[in-house]
């Protein structure tokens, strides 16, 4: 679809990649070794061995004081794939016949770029909402943030075997243009 890539198109592309897979890291340790009612039933366990006994609400009290520290990174990241996204946004506007998709493919190619773009907007903004946004909200902000998984799990399914089904078929060396830019 694209001959070539610019330094800022590949820099813009593997910041937001690497930014995107390690908040995933985080949802995932959030939602599985690091769960609080997980992680609290571990705590109350391993006192009641030593005889000393906690309730359910001061184990997940301790158990998010544990995931805390963990999922700040999450916001720190958030913030820097806000600025990646808003930078990409502006980039992408200044340039003329960004893409020119001419088989059935490359058009769907490119909504599926567009509709990405347009839902990680979704996700930023309510993620942004539900630190800095009204209270009234805050809850429905979360419900919001938490449907992302919805999208960008099936898209980078898609982006992957994608590239993968490109490198091995028509478009040989596709991964080395995202990274060395050369044509
Ligand atoms: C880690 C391995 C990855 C590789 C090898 C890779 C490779 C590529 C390549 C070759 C393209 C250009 C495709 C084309 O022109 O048709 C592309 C575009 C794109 N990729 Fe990736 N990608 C990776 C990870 C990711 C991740 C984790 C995300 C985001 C969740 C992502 C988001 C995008 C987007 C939005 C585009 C459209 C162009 C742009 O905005 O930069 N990619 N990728
Ligand atoms: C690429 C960007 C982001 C992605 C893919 C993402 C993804 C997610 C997902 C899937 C969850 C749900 C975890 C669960 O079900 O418990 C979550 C939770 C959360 N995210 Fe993000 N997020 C992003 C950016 C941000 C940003 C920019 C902020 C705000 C600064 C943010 C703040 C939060 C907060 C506070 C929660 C916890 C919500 C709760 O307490 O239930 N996220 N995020």
């Amino acid at each position: 679809m694209r001959t070539s890539y610019t330094l800022l198109d590949r820099i813009l592309h593997w910041a937001l990649a690497f930014s995107i897979l390690f908040i995933l890291l985080t949802v995932f340790l959030r939602l599985n070794w690091m769960e609080k009612n997980h992680m609290a039933a571990i705590l109350t366990d391993g006192l009641s061995n030593i005889d000393i006994d906690i309730t359910k609400e001061q184990a997940i009290k301790i158990a998010k004081q544990i995931r805390k520290p963990m999922f700040d990174w999450h916001l720190t990241i958030g913030y820097i794939a806000a600025g990646i996204f808003v930078l990409r946004i502006i980039y992408n506007a200044t340039k003329k016949n960004l893409y020119n998709p001419k088989t059935s493919k490359e058009k769907f190619q490119l909504w599926v770029y567009r509709g990405f773009y347009i839902l990680l907007g979704f996700t930023l903004i309510s993620g942004l909402m539900i630190k800095f946004g009204p209270d009234f909200l805050h809850d429905v902000s979360e419900e919001i943030h938490k449907l992302t998984l919805f999208y960008i799990i099936p898209f980078l399914i898609l982006h992957f075997s994608g590239i993968i089904i490109a490198e091995f078929g028509s478009k040989k060396g596709i991964v080395s243009k995202m990274i060395g830019g050369e044509k």
